[in-house]
């Protein structure tokens, strides 16, 4: 399905999303991230998609919210159609999804890009939360996402002055996972998510959730709960073959992929 504000494309198990406003540097309005949410929606529902990876542009993952669109809003508005709250089906998207990020992630983009997995940044990436120059602040989870990244001094910097990171400095601080020159940044998305797609579906999905628990609880429920995930697992098939394979020294073949 052709979209307006989006490319959608299918590289063997791999889904791929490309943010695709170029006069806007990707600003997020509201039919972007509506046709972000259908896009995945889909590939959640597509047994053949293993991973899903999100990038933008070479200049711009994403400069933000649309500020036009967003400069008239009153607050009955907001408070009325729940403002962004919409942008967090990325963050409740169950497969893996990784986040390329090239040139500016700011504000709502770098709030999109901590929605997913992991981020990947290219060295040309720029991040931060510009919101207090606009005279509001981070809506879609920034303040909270990156105090979880990066700590709340560097957090609370970014947010409360508008200063933004460059790539080394986002590796640095746990905001990137890695760092990779520009023209190579999408190749090596793909590669990682590829990667990822030929494990067990079931089980990536459940190692992410588990993950994700580190940010929502405390150490002890969070080990009860990857406890009794891990003991789940062992009712898997592929559980069986990955292991078969290891003893018998060949590649395993997972069914649920
Ligand atoms: N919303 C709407 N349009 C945007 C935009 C945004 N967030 N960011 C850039 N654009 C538009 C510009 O208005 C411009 O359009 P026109 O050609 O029609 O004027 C076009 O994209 C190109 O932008 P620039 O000419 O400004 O490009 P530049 O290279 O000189 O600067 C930039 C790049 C530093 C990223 C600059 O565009 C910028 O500062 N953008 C805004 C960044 C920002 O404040 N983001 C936070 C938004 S608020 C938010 O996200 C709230 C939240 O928490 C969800």
């Amino acid at each position: 399905m052709a979209y307006n504000n989006i490319i959608v494309e299918k590289r063997g198990k791999v889904g791929l999303i490309t943010l695709n406003r170029p006069k806007a540097l990707n600003a997020l309005n509201s039919e972007l991230i509506g046709e972000l949410n259908e896009a995945l929606a889909k590939f959640e529902k597509d047994d053949k998609t293993g991973c899903v990876v999100l990038t933008g542009s070479e200049k711009a993952f994403a400069a933000g919210a649309d500020i036009k669109e967003m400069s008239s809003l009153t607050y009955i508005d907001a408070y009325k159609n729940d403002f962004i709250t919409s942008w967090d089906y990325v963050s409740r998207f169950r497969k893996p999804i990784i986040a390329a990020v090239a040139g500016y992630a700011l504000g709502g983009g770098c709030e999109l890009a901590m929605m997913c997995d992991f981020i990947l940044a290219a060295d040309n990436a720029r991040f931060g939360q510009p919101e207090i120059t606009l005279g509001v602040m981070p809506g879609a989870g920034g303040t909270q996402r990156l105090t979880r990244f990066v700590g709340k001094s560097k957090a609370m910097e970014m947010c409360l002055t508008g200063r933004t990171m460059d790539a080394a400095e986002a590796e640095r601080s746990g905001l990137a996972s890695r760092v990779v020159p520009l023209d190579e940044l999408l190749e090596e998305a793909l590669k990682v998510a590829e990667k990822i797609a030929d494990y067990s579906l079931p089980i990536a999905m459940m190692t992410k959730e588990s993950v994700n628990r580190a940010y929502e609880t405390t150490l002890a429920e969070g080990v009860r709960f990857e406890r009794r995930v891990f003991h789940s697992m062992f009712a898997s098939e592929d559980q069986k073959e990955g292991m078969a394979a290891f003893v018998e020294k060949r590649a395993p073949q997972f069914r649920n992929k």
